[in-house]
């Protein structure tokens, strides 16, 4: 057992906004153990600081555990995410604490943009998990308006796909499957057979 033997093993979970990476990535850490870090909140906590009013650099150099709290699943907070993660060195002052996660004792899985081909090329096993943006758009919709109601299907989508556009087109670490990473698009299946699909690749990289 990769737990019990403290070995690092990273499973590295990338995809576009809302695809399912968190759902999977908790999945797969509980099911075996590994400690779970959703980089997207990183991203996301620097972005709050932004809105207000804080430098995003000085924000992600000083960044704390204090600031990973309250809501920061909200529409505002990720577009604000996806401007300061464009910056290099916002990214530069998140690397290292990424990385000393991903190769702690006992594995861990990572989810974010840039896991399989930045922060840890070298992960046992690597995800790109994907859906139709359409798909991906009504996922969030229906997480966002439980939450607020005054939420449209359009401006959701619209957010979408203003995110992938400039996370996939900025110049540092842009989001991309890395070449060894296996594609799972989800648009089709259920969170179930998601969930089944990544915990098979992790089983089959640990043997
Ligand atoms: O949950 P969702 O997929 O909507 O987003 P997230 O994973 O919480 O990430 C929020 C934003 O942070 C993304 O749109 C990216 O701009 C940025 N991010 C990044 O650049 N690199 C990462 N490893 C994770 C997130």
């Amino acid at each position: 057992m990769i737990g019990s033997d403290r070995m690092a093993f990273t499973v590295a979970i990338d995809g576009p906004a809302a695809a399912g990476k968190g759902t999977i990535s908790r999945a797969v850490s509980a099911h075996f153990g590994l400690a779970h870090l959703d980089t997207g909140l990183l991203y996301r906590a620097v972005g709050r600081k932004a809105l207000r009013g804080g430098d995003p650099v000085a924000a992600a150099q000083a960044l704390a555990p204090e600031d990973l709290q309250g809501d920061l699943r909200t529409a505002e907070i990720a577009q604000a995410a996806s401007r300061v993660a464009a910056i290099p060195q916002v990214r530069q002052a998140l690397v290292e604490f990424q990385r000393q996660f991903a190769r702690r004792d006992g594995g861990a899985v990572l989810d974010g943009r840039d896991i399989g081909t930045v922060i840890c090329p070298e992960a046992e096993a690597k995800l790109f998990v994907t859906a139709s943006v359409e798909v991906r758009a009504e996922r969030r919709f229906l997480e966002l308006v439980a939450k607020d109601p005054s939420v449209s299907r359009e401006s959701v989508l619209a957010d979408v796909v203003a995110r992938d556009t400039r996370d996939a087109e900025r110049d540092t670490a842009p989001m991309a499957a890395a070449a060894d990473a296996v594609v799972l698009d989800t648009s089709e299946m259920s969170i179930d057979a998601a969930v089944a699909a990544a915990v098979e690749l992790v089983e089959r990289r640990m043997r």
